[in-house]
């Protein structure tokens, strides 16, 4: 991964963070997102840490606002006149509906529609940057999930894990369009479940979600693991010409 540029969303934390630091050991030069100042330097701290010192480049940006995601991609193409990988990981659920200043679903926003546009965004940087690729963390919980056309900003159909899992089936299905825009231009586009990983998820949520996560820490994956096949994805010759996919466990 020398001389490769790496940008992480949500990598304050969890699977972006442990992704961040093994890219960074591999020698890829790892530029990350996070809406806070103060954690996304100690995310940059402890990135460079795990690769004997390398400069992280750090953006800060709310990717629940759309005027941030803007500014945000506008930083990235002043700052970096390459782009090889853009991982697109930030992500949360939320056990209440709340509304993001543009008045759209807070859930929906940040984690489809922010990586929807930063790519868009970035996407000619991307293929000026040929062979690149694109990787979006979706999840499992797109199963069984229907995405309401008909009430899209979850007015009438708010249910905090279903709605979660609307927004990953749409990482999904814009991976797989994604891949189909993007034939022929040397830039891939694929996504995968980390598995149940014990992170800062679904830790926002109050004091009986808090439990249930601290409780499933116990079966759960190190945010190492859960970064395995993001790692693969972003580093690996095995899938340099795979595009459109969702993958489990490399697979
Ligand atoms: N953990 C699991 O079992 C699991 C399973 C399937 C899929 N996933 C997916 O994995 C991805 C990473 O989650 P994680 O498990 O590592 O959880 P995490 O520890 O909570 O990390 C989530 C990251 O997203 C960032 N983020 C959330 N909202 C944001 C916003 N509005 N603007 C900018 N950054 C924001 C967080 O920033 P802060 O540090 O500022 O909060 C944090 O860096 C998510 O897409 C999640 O849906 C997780």
């Amino acid at each position: 991964m020398q001389s490769k540029n790496v940008l992480v969303t949500g990598a304050t934390n969890g699977i972006g963070l442990a992704a961040g630091q093994a890219l960074a050991a591999l020698g890829a030069s790892v530029a990350i997102v996070g809406r806070s100042a103060n954690k996304t330097r100690v995310a940059a701290a402890q990135i460079s840490a795990a690769s004997k010192g390398a400069t992280v480049a750090t953006f800060v940006a709310d990717l629940s606002s759309q005027a941030s995601v803007r500014a945000l991609a506008a930083e990235v193409l002043a700052c970096h006149p390459r782009l090889d990988v853009l991982v697109n990981n930030a992500g949360a659920m939320h056990g209440t509906r709340k509304l993001t200043k543009d008045g759209i679903e807070l859930t929906w926003a940040v984690n489809h529609l922010a990586p929807f546009l930063l790519t868009t965004l970035l996407v000619d940087r991307l293929k000026a940057s040929a062979p690149a690729r694109i990787i979006t963390t979706a999840s499992g919980a797109h199963q069984g999930a229907r995405i309401p056309f008909e009430d899209l900003n979850a007015e009438r159909s708010y249910r905090g894990f279903g709605r979660y899992g609307e927004t990953k089936l749409a990482n999904i299905l814009f991976t797989s369009e994604l891949a189909r825009r993007l034939e022929g231009s040397g830039v891939t586009a694929n996504c995968y479940h980390p598995g149940l990983v014990a992170t800062g998820f679904n830790r926002n949520n109050g004091l009986l979600m808090d439990l249930g996560m601290t409780a499933l820490k116990l079966v759960a994956r190190s945010p190492q693991t859960g970064a395995d096949t993001l790692l693969w994805l972003a580093t690996s010759p095995d899938v340099a010409d795979v595009s459109g996919k969702y993958f489990l466990d490399r697979e």
